[in-house]
């Protein structure tokens, strides 16, 4: 089998870029391991930049995103009695939309179903990239006992944090700069009223708590929990209590619990490799990149990604070779300030170990700063609702 890029792996970054390429007339093939229900089982961040909303649309899966996304235009902080808003259209000019993860992925695979695009094939095993480092690379994999061979112009890697084509490059050619943090998020899912018509960040001396939502009747909840705990640990009543604990007074004191219809417990990281491309190789968001959940930043960098590569790879196929020798560079410095604002966040909103009564009160006194200091909200809402790419 011949294509022109062959991406490996069906999530939100392979579908959005093999989207993008078939309406530039570009032929795409895309191996996914897992079936389709078990990808749309999977339940992430549920944010969305303004410029992530932009590119949902311009790829023609911007509908129902409009019908029946939620248009924040602020969010809620809060440490122990302060809780205050930060207006994202009065700090940054711009909202971010709340549309879960899972329903951006849902649009793309029925808009792939809708075109005359080749499917996704899901499970592929044992998917190896040959020859990336030459002109003429090429995929092989398994699929029901039948071994096959696409050949193809580029392979892109978006096959996630575990997936196979980071460690397809040399680890003479690449570095990986990683930070794994001293806690995880407890999420559940229930289907209750969110507690607030915004998400609330709350710091506070028990842990961070996050009160997020998918819609009026959908609620996601986060508390920081040691990672070695499991989600039995948390029975519904221990999560609730918890979570009441550690949001601010008028938001716990408002609560509704019901029973959950999902809980996990994720690790946090920060993770790099840089470059993102090899030869005819390119990766794409969580392969090449891990932020921890604080800023809602995974997919909305997945998606900046996929804006750089795709420029790229249909300038390659008009025969102009530039934008994909610029490719990692440009990924990566906009990659570089997402971390570092999940980082930064996520260590002034956390519990560590190892902190004293000082690091509580210097977290206490930013939080007061960015109450009060108009600048200093500025800087938060322009990453959160996205930087320009
Ligand atoms: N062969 C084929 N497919 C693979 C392989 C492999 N060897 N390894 C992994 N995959 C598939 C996974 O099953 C998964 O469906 O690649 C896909 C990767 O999807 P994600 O992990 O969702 O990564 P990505 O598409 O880059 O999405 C960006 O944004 O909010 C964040 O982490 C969140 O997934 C999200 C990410
Ligand atoms: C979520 O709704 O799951 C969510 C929202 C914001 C975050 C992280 C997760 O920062």
């Amino acid at each position: 089998m011949r294509t022109q890029v062959c991406i490996v792996g069906g999530g939100p970054s392979g579908l959005l870029l093999g989207q993008i390429l078939h309406r530039a007339g570009i032929d795409t093939r895309i191996l996914e391991r897992r079936p389709r229900a078990h990808v749309l089982s999977r339940i992430r961040a549920g944010v969305l930049e303004g410029g992530t909303v932009d590119m949902l649309r311009r790829a023609g899966v911007g509908d129902r995103l409009a019908r029946e996304g939620f248009v924040h235009t602020g969010t809620r902080v809060a440490s122990r009695d302060r809780a205050f808003r930060i207006d994202f259209a009065e700090s940054a000019g711009k909202p971010v939309t709340v549309y879960g993860q899972t329903e951006v992925t849902q649009d793309l695979y029925d808009a792939r179903d809708a075109s005359d695009a080749a499917p996704v094939i899901h499970g592929v095993e044992g998917v190896t990239i040959h020859g990336a480092d030459t002109d003429v690379p090429h995929v092989t994999y398994d699929a029901g006992g039948t071994a096959h061979r696409i050949d193809c112009d580029w392979v892109v890697g978006c096959d996630g944090f575990h997936g196979v084509s980071r460690r397809t490059i040399p680890e003479a050619v690449r570095t990986e700069v990683e930070r794994v943090y001293p806690f995880g998020w407890l999420g559940v899912l229930s289907e209750t009223p969110p507690v607030d018509h915004e998400l609330i960040y709350a710091n506070s001396p028990r842990g961070f708590a996050l009160a997020s939502m998918r819609n009026e009747n959908l609620s996601r909840y986060y508390v920081q929990a040691p990672v070695t705990d499991r989600a039995e640990d948390w029975p519904d009543d221990r999560f609730w209590d918890e979570l009441r604990r550690r949001l601010p007074a008028d938001a716990a004191e408002t609560l509704v619990t019901g029973p959950s219809i999902e809980k996990s417990l994720a690790p946090l990281r920060s993770f790099i490799c840089e470059p993102m491309r090899w030869g005819r190789l390119c990766l794409v968001g969580d392969a090449a990149h891990i932020v921890p959940p604080t800023g809602a930043k995974g997919l909305n960098l997945a998606v900046s990604d996929v804006h750089y590569l795709s420029e790229g790879l249909i300038a390659a196929c008009g025969g102009e070779a530039e934008g994909m020798d610029r490719y990692s560079d440009r990924a990566l410095a906009r990659v570089w300030k997402a971390v570092r604002y999940s980082w930064w966040f996520t260590t002034l909103m956390h519990r560590y170990p190892d902190d004293t009564a000082f690091h509580q009160k210097m977290q206490e006194a930013e939080i007061a700063y960015l109450d009060g200091s108009p600048a200093a909200r500025t800087v938060f809402a322009e990453n959160y609702v996205g930087l320009p790419f």
